[in-house]
């Protein structure tokens, strides 16, 4: 195992979880934050790309709510030198990689490449396979803080987990060997089942085919649905937010800090969704533990985007140091008027790390629905019906119902921030000035959320649930102080 100054203090910062490990880099503790240029730009990559939307990361704020990677993906190469080297394309960076790493750094952030483990990328660019060492030092000598590795052209060396595991390892110890800390971001696509052997080699990995923007839309090129996902032989593309949430409920639960199911990056503020559909895409990815990486184009953010990806009560959730994605405890078919005739509603919950609770209502059909969770479904973990959590009463805080005004959100998005921040410290929390896993222990209101309500002993929480949408809780006990007292007797 590597040590590195960071690696002690990013295992202190979980010390006390019972059994955690982190991967061998001590990357992720969390999972990583930060931007991908793929879902908004595709292959239209260039240096100015990264650079001006990485000073927007900055300027805006995105970088310190917690997005930290700014990730170049698929189309940025030219080949290969004489001498084995990955040569960038210099029409798009015409200084370089060094050069974009360090203006990235300049500003606080980290840098984040592409690459596949095989002979071409997706793109059919030039790929790892077979050069991993040489391709992990020149990422190095570049300064590259993070590599997603991409699984085309693999020359047929998928089929079992053994063989996939071999090629993704490959690249894992390049990595290391290199002395420099690179999250390792793994895209097989949940190809040969990841979650059972990604951990110990990868701080995250794909684990379903590529995200498209869209809520629910069956897509033949994205063939397997719910249980089909456990062993998709064709992951494929075009997934809709509702077809990775449903693949993904089996297997969620096996990713832990230092290693993250990764469910794509986020699609919010592309256009595809209502704003309902946004608020859920981005609570079930905080609350699953998927990495958080924004997909839009962050120079022309609007002001509800901005409100969804810095809402600090969702982030808290994501960054909590448990670590503990939410689990789906029931799901429903309910009717519904649309020409499809059913829906479907979803109930989860899960621990968190100082004794709360996250609760979230999920309703997926069309219309709005009274939905109810039983204390006994939400603590079936903790004993079902009758363990001490299900007859305690539990104050509710709903998580979205402090977002950030639009006016709020657009004095900050106009004056391109220079302004607007004063306006919206009741609304925006800076993770750079004080972590999440700080803010929490601290009780810091911004990342509680809205106190709406008590769940009384036994009792069942009801809420009026959007079409499209989400209501998201966080469970505190209601005699917390009075708990405490007593366990010092
Ligand atoms: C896909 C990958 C996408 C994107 C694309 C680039 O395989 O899942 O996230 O990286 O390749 O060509």
């Amino acid at each position: 195992m590597r040590s590195y100054t960071f690696a002690s203090s990013a295992l202190l910062s979980i010390s006390g979880v019972a059994g955690s490990v982190l991967m061998n880099n001590g990357l992720a503790a969390t999972p990583q934050m930060g931007w991908d240029n793929w879902n908004a730009y595709g292959c239209d990559v260039s240096a100015d790309l990264l650079l001006d939307s990485a000073q927007a990361m900055a300027d805006l704020g995105l970088r310190d709510v917690g997005y930290h990677y700014v990730i170049l993906d698929d189309c940025w190469s030219d080949g290969r030198y004489e001498n084995g080297s990955l040569r960038p394309n210099f029409e798009k960076f015409p200084n370089g990689m060094a050069a974009i790493a360090d203006y990235i750094h300049s500003l606080g952030m980290g840098y984040g490449m592409y690459s596949s483990a095989g002979k071409y990328t997706c793109a059919q660019y030039a790929g790892s396979l077979g050069h991993e060492t040489t391709d992990a030092n020149t990422f190095a000598s570049w300064g590259v803080d993070y590599l997603k590795y991409d699984n085309c052209y693999n020359e047929g060396q998928s089929g079992n987990p053994n063989i996939s595991y071999a090629r993704y390892e490959k690249m894992s110890t390049a990595l290391n060997n290199t002395g420099r800390p690179i999250l390792y971001s793994m895209c097989n696509w949940g190809q040969d089942r990841p979650w059972d052997w990604a951990f110990t080699i990868a701080n995250s990995w794909r684990a379903t085919g590529d995200i498209t923007d869209f809520f629910d839309r069956p897509d033949v090129r994205c063939p397997c649905e719910d249980k089909e996902g456990l062993n998709c032989e064709f992951p494929g593309f075009h997934c809709s937010v509702m077809n990775i949430i449903n693949k993904m409920v089996w297997t969620i639960q096996r990713s832990q800090p230092g290693g993250w199911n990764d469910l794509d990056a986020l699609e919010v503020g592309n256009g595809g969704m209502s704003d309902e559909e946004y608020k859920l895409h981005m609570t079930m990815w905080a609350s699953m533990k998927s990495p958080l990486l924004i997909g839009t184009n962050v120079q022309t953010l609007d002001a509800k985007s901005y409100s969804i990806l810095t809402n600090p009560a969702i982030l808290a959730l994501s960054q909590d140091p448990a670590g503990a994605a939410i689990i789906r405890r029931w799901s429903y078919q309910v009717p519904q008027k649309d020409i499809f005739g059913v829906g479907e509603v979803q109930m989860f919950s899960g621990s968190l790390s100082n004794g709360d609770y996250a609760v979230v209502l999920l309703n997926a059909a069309t219309d709005e629905m009274h939905m109810n969770a039983t204390a006994g479904d939400i603590f079936v973990d903790e004993g079902g019906k009758i363990s001490a959590a299900a007859k305690s009463a539990w104050d509710v805080y709903d998580l979205w119902a402090n977002r950030m005004p639009d006016s709020v959100a657009n004095q900050i998005l106009q004056s391109n921030g220079t302004a607007g921040f004063s306006a919206a410290q009741n609304y925006y929390y800076n993770a750079t000035a004080q972590s999440y896993a700080d803010g929490i222990a601290a009780n810091d209101t911004l990342l509680m959320g809205t106190k709406v309500g008590t769940l009384e002993a036994l009792g069942t929480l009801k809420a009026m649930v959007p079409a499209h949408g989400v209501m998201a809780y966080r469970l505190r006990p209601s005699n917390a102080t009075a708990v405490s007292k007593r366990d010092e007797l």
